[in-house]
């Protein structure tokens, strides 16, 4: 029984929950894995920790209602108000599920919460792309160090085996570039502009819908595509690429007459993410581009995501699907989780 400790308790932690409140039974009948979330800590909603396990269903019911956790009832066992820290290192739970806000520019406070978590010898999965972009080398050296699991694979296309897929089902090729339109937000707001909405109204659509950072800045002006090339970069093609290394565009200066006007031409307007090596030198970049509507890139529309891997053997391998949501993302800690009990990637 993987015992789990969730750190934040929003969209993303709850997606979890709801996830496997559902699919409990069938999961332990087709894996024989079992999971039970003993505690959750969240800066705004509160926290709560039983060592035999939460009642998920009341946890999820009371925040939905309140807001915060303040209602869930006590019992004999039940600890209120540890931190975030106090939670990884205090609590029995053996994985700790990070799921706190994104903080691009530091990738605090989850970077620490990642070395705490492994130094105190627990897993940890995470959809939170902070630590992966910037810390890649160094978490990824301490988790081995350690014996333990760091899984990430929600940080890049939610749900979609962008990384797994990869590193599993491409092993043995030499990957020369990763093309992709990785940032949900843009992809769906440039979609709704062609189709006559405006900057303004489109982004507020993808707010409501869940897509945007909790700063949209990151999505607009393609900060999240960038950190999301550099995760691809260093953990598919083995490069040791950094942040600033990537020339980055958003999507902030597309006007609806460069729209119009990409249309007459019988092209579309994407926000492409691309990382290619060439003589050893790797270069990248984000950037929004006018391609033929009859590109297969051009053909992704909406919230959907799709990564092509140019490989020196397979030939190049597109996979779509979801970027964002919140089942999706819910989906991925899942599967980082299955894989850890499974001893897979
Ligand atoms: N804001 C992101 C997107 C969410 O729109 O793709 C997933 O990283």
């Amino acid at each position: 029984m993987q015992k789990l400790a969730l750190l934040g308790f929003g969209t993303v932690g709850q997606g979890l929950a709801e996830i496997l409140l559902a699919k409990q039974d069938l999961l332990k009948a087709e894996t024989g894995w079992e999971g039970k979330i003993v505690a959750i800590s969240d800066v705004m909603k509160g926290s709560i920790y039983d060592p035999d396990g939460l009642d998920i269903e009341k946890a999820l019911q009371i925040v939905k209602k309140t807001g915060t956790l303040d209602d869930y009832p006590d019992n004999e066992r039940l600890i209120r108000d540890l931190d975030s820290f106090e939670t990884i290192e205090q609590t029995n739970a053996d994985t700790i599920v990070e799921v706190t806000f994104t903080d691009v520019k530091t990738g605090q406070p989850a970077i620490e919460h990642c070395k705490t978590a492994f130094a105190s010898g627990k897993h940890v999965v995470m959809s939170n792309k902070g630590p992966v972009a910037l810390a890649y080398k160094e978490l990824s050296e301490l988790a081995k160090q350690n014996g333990v699991r760091w899984g990430f694979e929600g940080t890049v296309m939610s749900g979609t085996p962008a990384l797994r897929m990869p590193l599993t089902a491409l092993a043995g090729n030499e990957i020369k570039e990763i093309t992709g339109i990785l940032n949900g937000t843009t992809n769906y707001m440039l979609l709704r502009m062609e189709e006559g909405l405006s900057y303004e109204e489109a982004l507020k659509e993808a707010q409501e819908l869940g897509y945007a950072e909790a700063d949209p800045t990151s999505d607009v002006e393609g900060f999240d595509a960038r950190y999301k090339i550099v995760i691809l970069a260093n953990t598919v093609m083995n490069t040791v690429l950094k942040v600033d290394d990537v020339s980055c565009d958003g999507i902030t200066q597309i006007t609806p007459y460069d729209i119009k006007k990409a249309k007459t031409l019988g092209k579309r307007w994407k926000l492409i993410a691309r990382v290619r090596k060439e003589d050893g030198v790797v270069k990248a970049s984000v950037q929004p581009e006018m391609i033929d509507e009859t590109h297969p890139l051009a053909q992704v529309q909406g919230v959907l995501n799709a990564v092509s891997f140019n490989c020196d053997l397979a030939g190049t391998i597109t996979l779509s699907g979801p970027g964002a949501g919140r089942l999706e993302t819910g989906y991925s800690l899942l599967i980082d989780l299955l894989n850890i009990y499974r001893n897979h990637l």
